[in-house]
């Protein structure tokens, strides 16, 4: 990709879409907040991800479970156990590293086939090789495992507090609720759960804007199917993100699809494939699709002494169900967006451009207005047309600076059409519609205006 991200980073601000999370406070590192355009694009990313997998799907219903879960369910899922990262500090500066990741940079070895003793014996043997890099110093800490999820408390009363985590995935909530949906839902396998909710990590390496950050929000789809299926329905689901994501115009060779080797593969999953996104900074994971077997479902069974079994209603069979798992970061897929959509036209000269090249359905305003001048009754005209759009979608009116300069701005919140009144619409009628991409300009009725707009900029 040709935009770096410093780019994307400073339209956001300049444009409203993202702002440094605690501004004013001197910034909360790794926190971020949506401005009025950015809620407004995280709002049409998730409802066009409901309605593919939730509306559009017979076979898929909606879930919204708790961000506190009974501490058990992480217990259960493995989190606990097993949700950790290696880490150490360089004793002079406090500097936190990744150990596996830490090697790897320092001595081209493959961090991910690590054991933490392995991790351990590495940084002895080669502690003269190593070094902080933000001080130079070459005294580090053991390397330890430390667990992402974020722990609170729970309750008022003294002494009767308890501990529980913030969900680090909204994928245990469906599990959890399994039984709840099959006794109430009149839901045959298979099927998925779908769900949007916050999740938190406390990742230790968290950086490239909203890519990594210890607050997030997923997308994450349950689908349980009778085992044996699962590859089948596995293969289904990869062709079906992969389209939907090309549907929200998405470049072709912006995405690639990467299986997980063997020993990338999380202890629940007898499969996963990533599909890869290129950032500004380079091919990263947007979303993890797993094949999960029965794994969840079995340990929470254990762990409830619930019997999560399915029964066939016409069969009779009786079987734990297998599970393929799409599951897609909320922030992640914004940055995606915005990066694939970024093009600066002319750049270097009077004409510069910057333009985010949205798909309609997901551009956070769907018009501007512009009355050419304020005075001659053309606000009247502007301000009617704005009252009009606005109930049926975002519309900004502006009255204020050149009509180049409000094209501009508009190109750069993505909006991808633009009218303008004149005085010839007092003659006839009509009014400039422009066209965000191609800048073309045709002249239409004024009363074709909103059909026309409803046509385009929806889905
Ligand atoms: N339930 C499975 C699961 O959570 P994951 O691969 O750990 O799988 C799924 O996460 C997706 O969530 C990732 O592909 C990514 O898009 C997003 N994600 C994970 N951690 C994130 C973080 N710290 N910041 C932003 N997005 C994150």
């Amino acid at each position: 990709a040709e935009e770096s991200l410093k780019d994307i980073v400073a339209l956001a601000k300049r444009r409203g879409f993202v702002y440094p999370g605690s501004d004013i406070y001197g910034g909360l590192s790794n926190t971020f907040d949506y401005g009025p355009y950015g809620s407004e694009l995280m709002r049409n990313i998730k409802n066009a991800w409901w309605k593919a997998f939730v509306h559009d799907r017979d076979d898929v219903v909606g879930l919204d479970s708790s961000i506190l879960l009974h501490p058990d369910v992480w217990k259960a899922s493995g989190h606990v156990d097993s949700f950790t990262d290696p880490l150490f500090d360089c004793k002079a500066c406090k500097s936190r590293f990744r150990a596996d990741k830490f090697l790897e940079d320092a001595l081209g070895v493959d961090g991910s086939k690590l054991d933490l003793a392995a991790i351990r014996e590495v940084m002895e043997k080669e502690k003269d090789k190593l070094k902080c890099p933000n001080c130079g110093a070459k005294d580090f800490t053991e390397p330890r495992q430390f667990n992402l999820m974020f722990e609170t408390k729970m309750g008022a009363a003294a002494g009767s507090d308890q501990t529980v985590y913030l969900r680090p995935e909204t994928a245990q909530g469906i599990f959890i609720n399994f039984k709840n949906i099959v006794d109430t839902c009149r839901v045959r396998v298979p099927f998925g759960v779908a769900q949007i909710g916050k999740s938190f990590r406390n990742e230790i390496v968290a950086r490239q804007f909203v890519f990594r950050t210890r607050e997030f929000e997923q997308m994450e789809m349950e689908y349980f199917c009778k085992p044996g299926t699962q590859k089948e329905w596995f293969d289904f689901w990869v062709d079906y993100c992969v389209k939907w994501l090309h549907g929200l115009g998405i470049k072709q060779d912006s995405l690639r699809v990467r299986a997980h080797e063997p020993e990338e593969l999380a202890f629940y999953s007898e499969g996963t494939v990533d599909i890869e996104f290129n950032f500004p900074f380079g091919w990263g994971e947007l979303w993890g699709i797993a094949s999960r077997t029965d794994y969840d479902l079995r340990q929470h069974m254990e762990f409830s002494r619930k019997n999560l079994e399915y029964l066939d209603p016409e069969t009779k069979e009786k079987y734990v169900p297998y599970v393929v798992e799409p599951a897609l970061g909320v922030n992640r897929l914004f940055l995606a967006i915005l990066s694939d959509a970024y093009r600066v036209e002319h750049a270097g000269t009077e004409e510069q451009r910057v333009v985010l090249s949205l798909h309609p359905s997901l551009a956070p305003v769907k018009a501007g207005i512009f009355p050419l001048t304020k005075k001659d009754g053309l606000p009247e005209i502007g301000e009617a047309l704005y009252k009009s759009l606005s109930k049926v979608f975002p519309v900004d009116y502006d009255l204020s600076g050149s009509i180049g300069k409000r094209y501009y701005r508009q190109d750069e919140l993505g909006t991808p059409y633009c009218i303008t009144i004149d005085h010839q619409t007092k003659e006839d009628n009509t009014v400039t519609l422009r066209e965000r991409d191609s800048t073309k300009q045709e002249r239409i009725s004024l009363d074709k205006v909103r059909d026309f707009l409803i046509d385009h900029v929806n889905g």
